[in-house]
Formats: C-alpha cells, structure tokens, sequence
C-alpha cells in the first residue's frame, strides 16, 4: 500500500437514482474526506458479461474492475436485495475475483471490505448482508463488523424537499471508517516487520 489507502467501491444498481449506489458515493466520499484515493464502479460501469470460466477475454469494464481489486487496499460494496440475497450483477462482478486467485494477495485476501444493504424490507436487510459477508469470507477479505442496513422504501437519502436521514448517512460513514481503519492497521503492521 501507498501513504494513500486505495479503496474500491462496488455496487448499485443500473436503475436511475440507485439508493444503492447512492449509499456507495456517501461511503466513497467519507474515504476521500479522509485522504484516500477511491474509485466507484457502480451499475453501468460494472460488467454487464457474465462471468465464464472457460472464457479468458475480458470486456473493458472486467478488465477495469479486476485491476482496481487488485490494488485496492480497501473495498466497500453496497449492494440491493433482489429476492433475499445480493442482486446478480453485484455477485457477478465479484465472481470476476477469480482472475486474483493465482495472485501473491489472492482475491480480496487482507483487506477489509465494508457491507452495505439496500432493501425494503427487514428480513432482506439480514439475509443479504448474511449472503454478502459469506461472500467476502469466501473472497478471504475481512467483512467490516458494522454493517449498514438502509431502507430503501423509507428513501434514506431524501428526495424532492426531503433531506437525507442523519443516521443512513452516519451509517455509510461508520462502514467506511472501519474499512480506511483497517487499510492503515495493515500498512502500520507491514511497515513494523520490515
Ligand atoms: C428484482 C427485485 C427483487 C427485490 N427483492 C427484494 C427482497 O427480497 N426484499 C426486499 O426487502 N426488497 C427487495 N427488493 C427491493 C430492493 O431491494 C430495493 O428497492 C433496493 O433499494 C433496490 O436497489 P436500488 O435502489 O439501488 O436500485 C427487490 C427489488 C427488485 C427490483
């Protein structure tokens, strides 16, 4: 890592005005606040190819994400619920992590990556955030232990004459604290045993 923690947001959703993705710019934007370098890959921006093993081209936007996971020294995803679990495009953007599997760190190993579930409906906020930390496990990445749940239907970041709810943004906050928290452990831990 650099003097600058590099943190990666994923996540969204391709529908206009994506809570989801909303909720990944106020974490991205804490990170930022706080002197790190961070990127979004957000709805659009994610591939929309689905992952293939058996097929070693990449589309630009694989390509992109890959390389930014790769350098990350931090990630955040925020995904929605779609039937009680993370939506298909998220989870095929992180099924691209196959391509760090023969790397020196593989796939998300020794980062933190912070959680963030958007739903509208409580059972879906535990299940999905439940499914996404299996995930990041799997990944061998560090899920944040604070975890932000939004309801969606409640519209946390406000709307025509409505401001945006304090505590969905602490929320998002918290997540990214905890994710450039743990990026500044894991550069201070290497640079003691050098
Ligand atoms: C296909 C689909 C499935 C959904 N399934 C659930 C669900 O199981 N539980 C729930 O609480 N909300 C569900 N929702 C609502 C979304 O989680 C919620 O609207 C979320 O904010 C959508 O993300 P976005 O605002 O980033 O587009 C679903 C929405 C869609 C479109």
């Amino acid at each position: 890592m650099t003097a600058v923690p590099f943190i990666v947001g994923l996540g969204g959703t391709t529908r206009p005005g994506s809570t989801s993705e909303r909720a990944l710019q106020v974490a991205l934007a804490h990170a930022q606040a706080q002197g790190c370098e961070t990127l979004a890959l957000a709805g659009t921006q994610l591939p929309a190819d689905i992952f293939d093993p058996s097929r070693p081209e990449r589309s630009e936007a694989a390509r992109l994400l890959v390389d930014a996971l790769r350098r990350a020294d931090g990630v955040i995803i925020a995904t929605p619920a779609y039937h009680g679990g993370i939506s298909g495009l998220v989870k095929n953007a992180l099924d691209f992590t196959e391509d760090l599997r023969d790397d020196a760190r593989v796939y998300l190993q020794g980062r933190a990556v912070g959680c963030i579930v958007c739903a509208e409906g409580a059972q879906a906020m535990g299940s999905t955030l439940a499914s996404m930390r299996a995930i990041v496990h799997a990944l061998r990445g560090w899920p944040t232990p604070f975890g932000a749940t939004l309801n969606s239907g409640a519209k946390p970041f406000g709307g025509p004459g409505q401001p945006a709810d304090a505590a969905a943004l602490k929320a998002c906050e918290m997540v990214a604290d905890e994710v450039v928290g743990f990026a500044r452990m894991a550069a201070a831990l290497r640079a003691l045993s050098r």
